[in-house]
């Protein structure tokens, strides 16, 4: 098989410093999906960073929406093969979700994710043990997946963030994609600057298996 050339991570931004300015880190859950290109767009319209939770199992079928979303400077992190509450698994299986999901990612991007977030938020010290990666969880929870609705998600997109905030949205949603160009422009009068996790916590060392909902 021919090498997959890697792209390069965009660092055309200046360094942000959360600890000084505003800053929301917006995360999409369990794509990449149908309209993950879209947002990608708008992402790249409004110079934004944003933070992708990707499932394993839906990497394959995306490969060149994985490929740019590092080349577009995002940040891509591992939310497991196929979204099992972990927990409920023997150990050999959450280390198989994660460990497979690392190396789609790899193989399609050129980059392994340092990031983790449960599916459902699911985690007790044996899984945060296992998975042995951060654990991203969030500050505001849209439950975009539950209403679906254009309105609603920007009025909690644009209201509820705070300063140092990770804001959970899921791609593979059409009304949460919708809402974001609104969301951005709201965000931005607020004053925010808009930073992948990474980012956000820039200066500090996030541990194996601790989890993380805000700055
Ligand atoms: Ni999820």
């Amino acid at each position: 098989m021919p090498a997959t050339p890697e792209p390069r991570p965009r660092r055309l931004h200046s360094p942000v410093d959360c600890s000084v300015v505003k800053c929301v880190a917006l995360t999409f859950d369990d794509g990449p999906g149908p309209y993950t290109g879209r947002l990608l767009d708008e992402l790249r319209a409004a110079d934004v960073r944003a933070t992708f939770f990707l499932l394993g199992q839906n990497v394959a079928g995306h490969r060149r929406l994985v490929r740019r979303m590092v080349r577009e400077g995002h940040e891509v992190g591992n939310h497991s093969w196929s979204h099992p509450d972990l927990t409920t698994l023997p150990s050999g299986e959450v280390r198989a979700q994660v460990l497979r999901t690392q190396r789609a990612v790899e193989e399609a991007a050129g980059v392994a994710p340092v990031l983790f977030r449960p599916p459902y938020g699911a985690i007790d010290a044996r899984v945060a043990r296992t998975v042995g990666m951060p654990m991203i969880l969030w500050s505001v929870d849209s439950l975009d997946w539950l209403h679906r609705d254009v309105r609603r998600n920007i009025v909690v997109g644009v209201r509820r963030p705070r300063s140092g905030g990770i804001v959970l949205f899921h791609d593979i949603h059409r009304p949460s994609v919708a809402a974001v160009p609104t969301i951005l422009e709201g965000l931005k009068r607020r004053g925010f600057t808009f930073v992948t996790v990474s980012e956000l916590f820039e200066g500090r060392r996030l541990a194996p298996g601790r989890r993380y909902a805000e700055r």
